[in-house]
């Protein structure tokens, strides 16, 4: 959430910048703004809207210089106006930021004491403010940014640039990711290693509480108590032809597309595929003692938290308790030490779920993250990480990451049911056997494309969309009508299909279509009742199911999308694929931009 970077070598900076940017607009895309150096005097462009809006400015006023920083913004303080716009100038100095300074009201008012007059609603500007006031009064840039970020409460990435100081860029962290990027005569800072990869041949990723200074040919870094120290440097993964929508129409369309190959390669790096024994990373204590799992996450993570549930609680026989992460770590659960806190995250950065992590850390529960970014913050202050292998999710709508959530857990649960003596070695088998059977099946669903899209007329053409499912299907209807909601704007409810005659089932008429997530599994039978009590209301039921379920459901759902018959295990996995899909094709009927929907953005570092 907001994206920031920082460029200091020998090439113009702000076309790079300005690349780097479009990597980070998954982030946010209120406003984006770029300032450089040019002979010492700071220059600056900013545009409320997209990236393109920034372009158009650069075209018509580009920027010299060969040091600078560059912002696209998700509008927390402040209208998303040029104005509010980062990089935040004030004299000598330029500051860009992600996160939000919890103080600045009170720095604000103190500044305004000593004169100073600020000129946007942001946050962000009291930086610039306090580190010119410093500067204006003898101090260097290093010893104003120092002194200054000791002032600073709440969550920040910063880059900063200074007057008559080309050449330099100071860098800090403290609860919003920031990496380095070494480059030969040239150095960079991102927010993310997708910002970074094909400026950078190596990245630091800053631990929480450093800065850093750059220069062309030096990267000096500092903890929070000033003392100068190293840092791990890593190569570049090649990750930046992984970053393109190869043909497709929007990076969501290729993202779905990936699922089957996605869900392979994630259940080969939690299951041997040779001799088929789950494989994940030492643990470091027994399954067997966990006195129960408390599980968390935010967005569709948290769905597949729920799924989870369902899986372990069912199949490993261990209590769950479940939460998103804003409400869990204000909810004050009573929790047994060495009880194991299991968190779900793509990016490994989302701000509650991170808060929910260190209140499970202090409640004595051993860390368990299953992360798309394993060197994000979480990954580094979990106990044991899980890795999906998921590759860059750019889509603000998350897909793939969802199946991928899915597959490890399904290998945990297998792992923790086995160490537990709750799944024996023919079930764990057969589970096994078909989970990888799913990247093909999962390949399947792309041939029922056209049966979706009638279905998407349908949706289209609605106010209200309802969507029922029992057991672990109910949270593939809580996704399928967040994604509906998230990239189409029409409005859903899931329910459980049981719950829908306690109140939702008011809502039934012929202009609410509802869309069933129906496999003919052990809960078929209820959830056919349920649809013939919305049917008999003048319901239209629209329902994705298999081939047995069909035979059932004709004559009675107006249109169905017919999946392959899988065991009820993976039924959820499967059945995401045509839920996100349908959620997809609605959103291109209506017209909306799909990847960059209003209002979102991805990997939300703000509370
Ligand atoms: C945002 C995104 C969602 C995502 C959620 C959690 O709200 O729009 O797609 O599910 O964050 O993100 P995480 O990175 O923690 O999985």
């Amino acid at each position: 959430m907001c994206g920031i970077c920082g460029v200091v070598g020998h090439r113009t900076a702000s076309p790079l910048i300005f690349e780097a940017l479009r990597r980070l607009e998954y982030r946010g895309y209120d406003s984006a703004g770029i300032a450089t150096l040019d002979h010492g005097r700071i220059d600056r462009r900013r545009a409320p809207g997209k990236l393109d809006h920034l372009q158009a400015v650069l075209e018509a006023q580009p920027l010299a210089g060969t040091t600078g920083i560059g912002h696209t913004r998700w509008a927390t303080h402040g209208e998303p106006n040029e104005q509010n716009a980062h990089p935040h100038a004030v004299g000598q100095v330029a500051v860009v930021h992600n996160g939000i300074i919890e103080n600045y009201e009170s720095l604000r008012d103190e500044l305004v004491a000593e004169g100073r007059v600020f000129s946007s609603e942001t946050d962000t500007e009291v930086v610039a403010q306090l580190i010119d006031l410093m500067m204006s009064r003898g101090a260097s840039p290093q010893e104003a940014a120092r002194e200054s970020l000791q002032r600073l409460q709440g969550a920040y990435a910063l880059a900063i640039i200074f007057a008559r100081h080309d050449g330099l860029i100071i860098g800090a962290r403290h609860g919003a990711p920031l990496a380095v990027g070494y480059g030969e005569g040239e150095m960079f800072l991102g927010s993310d290693s997708i910002a970074l990869a094909p400026l950078a041949q190596k990245i630091t990723y800053l631990d929480d509480g450093d800065w850093v200074v750059l220069t062309p040919r030096s990267v000096q870094i500092f903890d929070e108590a000033g003392q100068k120290v190293k840092r791990p440097a890593q190569p570049m993964a090649l990750i930046a032809g992984a970053v393109g929508k190869d043909g497709y129409r929007h990076y969501m369309e290729k993202e779905l597309h990936e699922h089957p190959v996605v869900i392979g390669q994630t259940l080969q790096r939690v299951i041997d595929p040779v001799s088929k024994a789950v494989a994940l990373p030492e643990f470091g204590f027994s399954l067997v003692e966990v006195p129960r799992v408390t599980m968390t996450a935010c967005g569709s993570a948290y769905y597949a938290a729920l799924v989870g549930r369902y899986w372990l609680e069912a199949e490993a026989r261990v209590p769950v308790d479940i939460d998103v992460a804003s409400e869990l770590r204000y909810r004050a659960p009573p929790l047994t030490p060495g009880g194991m806190g299991l968190l779900i995250s793509q990016s490994g950065e989302t701000a509650d779920t991170l808060a929910a992590l260190r209140l499970l850390r202090r409640s004595d529960q051993r860390i368990v993250s299953i992360l798309n970014v394993e060197t994000s913050t979480m990954g580094r202050d979990s106990d044991v990480t899980l890795g999906m292998v998921a590759g860059p999710e750019i889509s603000v709508a998350s897909t793939k990451a969802f199946t991928a959530q899915l597959s490890v857990l399904a290998a945990l649960t297998i792992a923790m049911g086995q160490a537990r003596g709750t799944i024996d070695a023919s079930r764990a088998q057969q589970m096994v056997s078909t989970l990888f059977d799913l990247p093909s099946r999962a390949a399947e669903v792309f041939q029922r494309v056209a049966d979706i899209q009638k279905m998407a007329v349908i949706v289209a053409e609605a106010r209200d969309v309802l969507y029922l499912g029992r057991g672990v299907c109910f949270p593939i209807a809580l996704e399928g009508a967040l994604k509906l909601k998230e990239i189409s704007y029409i409005h859903a409810e899931a329910y459980a299909a049981g719950e829908m005659k306690h109140g939702p089932i008011s809502l039934i008429d012929k202009d609410v279509p509802i869309v069933v997530i129906a496999p003919s599994t052990i809960l078929f039978d209820k959830t056919l009742s349920n649809i013939q009590e919305a049917k008999a209301r003048g319901g239209r039921i629209l329902a994705f199911t298999d081939e047995k379920g069909a035979a059932r459901l004709s004559g009675i759902a107006e249109q169905m999308v017919v999946l392959p018959e899988v065991d009820a295990f993976v039924a959820p996995i499967l059945f995401t694929i045509p839920v996100q899909i349908l959620a997809y094709e609605v959103a291109l009927l209506k017209g909306t931009d799909v990847d960059q929907p209003r209002n979102l953005a991805k990997s939300v570092t703000v509370e």
